[in-house]
């Protein structure tokens, strides 16, 4: 193709500002003319001198402009004859005027089917539900603890890591989780993931094939249920009273072989799983040939009575994949969780973490090792549990005795948030936005169902209140900011 003289070219509307780069800011100037088509391949640039001349810039400018150019292959320079723009490959270039995009595949069309919502970020306010007395947290300690490490790391520890996981870590987590659950497993058989979300959601890449029937409880935590749906599964709701899950509607869905649930603190109801139900699972798991998956979210958060023994220590067969998180005793940012899982299943858990990310960062894994074989985790487990209970006891003894609509407040033996029935749907959009109105934070029950439970819109309404984020004196402003806003 013949040359394009560089008469053709156009350097009105290049504006370069004196206040900033020249050569960065007409480099880009050629390139996004280049990108867009106005500036055709085989064009013949003008001379640097002749350019800087028309810009009132420099030579060396426009030099150092059009090297990053050639460097990056927009333009060749062609010998005694000056500079050209490149032929570009047409995908190069940005679309001209109608963009199109491939057709988006299942994958993508699922994860845009699920309307998924992030949790809030920012500055814990009341009543934040799925946050902890962060505030509390001994960042000295931990600070201490990541310089020490960071100051003279071992080399051992700084090229690719375990997938599954820092040794060390892995067998203070199986000895916490004899101590404290009663759960004996193997270092082998804990994966340690970020945060209990990626647990689940490994488990719904690994566990579920396109069209798979998913049983969750209802209502449930939403995000668990996006999980598995957005690999494929069709979720099937299970409802829950106050003896947790109910086993025998669980039964009656067909082709059924997974189930997840949260049986020391259903969330959101805040019901415990009866011994009796928890055998019923493990015997359902065996006969259909399933899996059960446990989430132990917030078992550290129990004020009264002995807890029960997880699925997880029950479990004979190797059919219960436990999910626990150190996201809601330390918190939520640190994006540390575990899973521990039949023997069979961890070393292909590991390997398809290795697919994703290769293995987890390794200053937080080695400093929470520390702060584990330190005493300072136990000590902060104490330290959060009491704090949790004396905000679940400003909340409880500040709210309202009586609120019109609102069922009075139930006991709250464990957990970080308490649910309180609600009359109708419309009673709580009002309480709902009236509390919102003065700065405080509710979540609406509602807003943890499945869709498929629609007909029974009013029995789905209620408060769900997280009580342990902020500490006592500003539960009880926000419950006197209720007050007002709930009898105008
Ligand atoms: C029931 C339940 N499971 C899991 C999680 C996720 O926890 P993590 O922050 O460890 O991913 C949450 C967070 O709120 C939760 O409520």
């Amino acid at each position: 193709m013949p040359a394009l003289p560089s008469l053709l070219f156009d350097c009105s509307g290049i504006q370069l500002d004196p206040a900033r780069g020249l050569a960065r800011q007409l480099y880009q100037a050629l390139r996004e003319r280049i990108l867009d088509g106005r500036l055709a391949g085989n064009t013949r640039l003008p001379a640097s001198r002749e350019l800087a001349d028309r810009l009132g810039v420099s030579r060396n400018t426009v030099g150092r402009a059009f090297d990053q150019l050639y460097a990056e292959g927009f333009v060749q320079a062609r010998v005694g004859d000056g500079t050209y723009v490149a032929e570009l490959a047409a995908s190069a270039r940005p679309p001209a005027l109608q963009p199109s995009s491939p057709a988006p595949s299942a994958a993508l069309q699922r994860v845009q089917a699920q309307q998924l919502r992030v949790p809030p970020s920012g500055a814990p306010r009341a009543f934040r539900v799925g946050v902890p007395a962060f505030d509390l947290f001994p960042f000295e300690t931990w600070a201490r603890l990541q310089a020490r490490f960071w100051r003279k790391p071992s080399p051992a520890r700084l090229g690719y890591g375990d997938p599954a996981g820092d040794g060390q870590l892995r067998e203070l987590v199986a000895a916490y989780l004899r101590n404290s659950r009663g759960l004996h497993c193997d270092p082998a058989q804990i994966v340690i993931t970020c945060g209990a979300q990626q647990a689940i959601s490994l488990c719904a890449q690994l566990l579920v094939d396109p069209g798979d029937r998913v049983a969750v409880e209802n209502p449930g935590y939403r995000a668990a249920g996006h999980a598995f749906a957005a690999a494929g599964a069709q979720l099937c709701g299970v409802p829950v009273d106050a003896d947790g899950l109910d086993t025998r509607v669980l039964e009656q869905v067909q082709d059924c072989r997974l189930v997840y649930l949260t049986p020391s603190h259903q969330y959101p109801t805040g019901v415990t799983l009866s011994l009796a139900r928890r055998l019923e699972l493990l015997e359902w798991a065996e006969r259909h040939d399933g899996w059960i998956i446990e989430d132990d979210y917030d078992g550290e958060y129990r004020y009264n009575g002995t807890p029960l023994a997880p699925l997880a220590a029950l479990d004979r067969q190797g059919r219960v994949l436990y999910v626990g998180t150190f996201c809601k005793i330390a918190f939520p940012a640190l994006r540390l969780g575990y899973l521990v899982l039949p023997a069979k299943l961890a070393p292909l858990f590991a390997q398809r973490r290795a697919l994703d990310m290769r293995n987890s960062e390794i200053g937080t894994q080695v400093v929470m090792a520390e702060f584990i074989a330190g005493g300072h985790f136990q000590r902060h487990i104490r330290r959060m549990r009491g704090a949790a209970r004396s905000r679940r006891d400003a909340l409880l003894h500040a709210w309202p005795a009586q609120i019109p609509g609102c069922a009075a407040l139930p006991a709250v033996d464990a957990g970080l948030h308490l649910c309180v029935r609600v009359d109708s749907l419309r009673r709580e959009t009002e309480l709902i936005a009236a509390a919102a109105a003065v700065g405080v934070e509710i979540n609406a029950l509602s807003g943890y169902w499945l869709d498929e439970t629609a007909g029974l819109a009013d029995q789905r309404a209620g408060l769900v209140l997280g009580f342990a984020a902020v500490p006592e004196a500003q539960i009880a402003e926000a419950v006197r900011l209720l007050r007002q806003a709930w009898a105008d």
